[in-house]
């Protein structure tokens, strides 16, 4: 599109609209860009389990790819398109269970195995929360990027609301922050329902060192 006609363009077609337009024409370019998309695919090659097709970016990655974009103002009515596209992702338990064993939620929520390229299709892979987030108190090795889930069902209650949102939270953390660094669990196979239950578990069963 020629910059004469895009201007014309924004200025009839209001600011929002404009915005997005701009940024989708700077996605296009980028998607057209042989160079660009050359040296990326240069930059990796495909090992093991791991395949080049996890350097495709879906609509949430390209979106956040621009956080310039992403947080700003006129990045409103996109984050909210994204956040839709998360949520309407999202699958309730299948067997209407939210709650497992919090013994095997803590043994998942430890580890940070899986999803490297020496191990095997089938190696189990973990959840890695205590990477980015603070869980039951005894453990004092954590990271810090997520809030602390320490009293997370004594202190939110455990109301069908907030077992509803816990759950949505661990499958898809992008139904409700387009941007979130929390990674997609459902969405990229990575812990699957009985796992979910389970660390759903260690956040919501009374009995749980976390509830203590
Ligand atoms: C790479 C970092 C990262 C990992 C790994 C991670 N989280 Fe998170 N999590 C976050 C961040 C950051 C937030 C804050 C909300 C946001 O930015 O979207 C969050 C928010 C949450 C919330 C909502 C808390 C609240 O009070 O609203 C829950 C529940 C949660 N995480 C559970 C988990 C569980 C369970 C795991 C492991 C299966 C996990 N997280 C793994 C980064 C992470």
């Amino acid at each position: 599109m020629k910059m004469t006609h895009l201007k014309q363009l924004l200025a009839i077609s209001g600011f929002i609209f404009a915005a997005d337009l701009v940024h989708s024409s700077a996605l296009a370019q980028q998607k057209n860009d042989l160079k660009y998309n050359k040296m990326i695919q240069d930059s990796f090659r495909a090992e093991g389990i791991t395949g080049l097709n996890r350097i495709d970016q879906d609509a949430t990655q390209k979106f956040c790819s621009d956080p310039q974009f992403a947080n700003s103002k006129q990045g409103e009515a996109m984050r909210e398109k994204i956040q839709k596209i998360n949520v309407d992702s999202i699958q309730q338990p299948s067997d209407g269970k939210y709650i497992g064993d919090w013994k095997n939620g803590e043994k998942i929520a430890q580890s940070g195995r899986g999803a490297t390229w020496s191990d095997k299709a089938d190696t189990v892979i973990g959840g890695g929360c205590y990477n980015c987030h603070q869980i039951d108190l005894k453990e004092i090795s954590y990271g810090n990027i997520g809030p602390s889930l320490s009293g997370h069902g004594k202190l939110r209650g455990y109301s069908k609301e907030v077992v509803t949102y816990t759950w949505n939270r661990i499958n898809n953390s992008k139904a409700y922050n387009a941007c979130s660094n929390m990674p997609r669990f459902a969405h990229f196979k990575l812990l699957n329902e009985q796992q979910i239950q389970d660390v759903m578990a260690l956040l919501l069963d009374h009995e749980s060192p976390v509830n203590k």
